[in-house]
């Protein structure tokens, strides 16, 4: 994939259905043999629409117009969010999803961001560490849901981010 085309954007309103359905898609390849069946049956794909719709203005993306093939979204000193299609994995576009989340992190003033990643996610887990995140132990997370949080043990990671002055 050309240099171009790993250009971060943010998204656009009209790209959530194609959002959605990437995150839904990543979702289930990432975490269905992992996480509890409960929490499987409450990821449906309006769900992800909604929490989308939600975090637009976090939401950061790579690949054409109408048809992005990765996002990140940020919350607060959180990274909240990584998908990237199965066809763009190993592509280098999560890594440029990465470098503009911590930019934007650091920017904003977090010091130091953490992130939540499945117990067992090991490629998320690679890839995280592979980036200079560090982990840092086992946390409960409040997951979101359309019914509520639900409870989960996760790797926290975190990482030190240089100043943006
Ligand atoms: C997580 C994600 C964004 C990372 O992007 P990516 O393009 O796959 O990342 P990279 O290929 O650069 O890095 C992944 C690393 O894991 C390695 N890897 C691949 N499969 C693996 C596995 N089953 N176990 C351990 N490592 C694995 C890769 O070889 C690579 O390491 P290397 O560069 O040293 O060879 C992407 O895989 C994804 O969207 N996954 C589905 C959704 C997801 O899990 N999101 C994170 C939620 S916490």
């Amino acid at each position: 994939m050309s240099t171009e085309r790993m250009h971060v954007r943010n998204a656009e309103e009209r790209e959530i259905d194609h959002l959605a359905r990437l995150w839904y898609e990543g979702w289930q390849d990432a975490h269905a043999q992992i996480l509890p069946a409960e929490l499987r049956r409450l990821r449906a794909l309006d769900g992800f629409r909604q929490r989308l719709q939600a975090a637009l203005p976090n939401t950061r993306v790579v690949g054409p117009r109408g048809a992005p093939y990765g996002f990140c979204i940020t919350k607060g000193d959180e990274f909240y969010q990584i998908y990237v299609s199965a066809h763009a994995r190993g592509s280098g576009a999560a890594g440029a999803l990465m470098a503009d989340a911590e930019a934007r992190l650091a920017k904003s003033g977090v010091e130091t961001a953490w992130l939540a990643c499945a117990i067992g996610n090991h490629r998320a887990a690679r890839f995280y560490e592979k980036c200079g995140w560090r982990r840092v132990g086992v946390a409960t997370y409040q997951a979101e849901t359309s019914t509520g949080t639900f409870p989960l043990e996760v790797w926290r990671y975190e990482k030190r981010l240089a100043f943006a002055i």
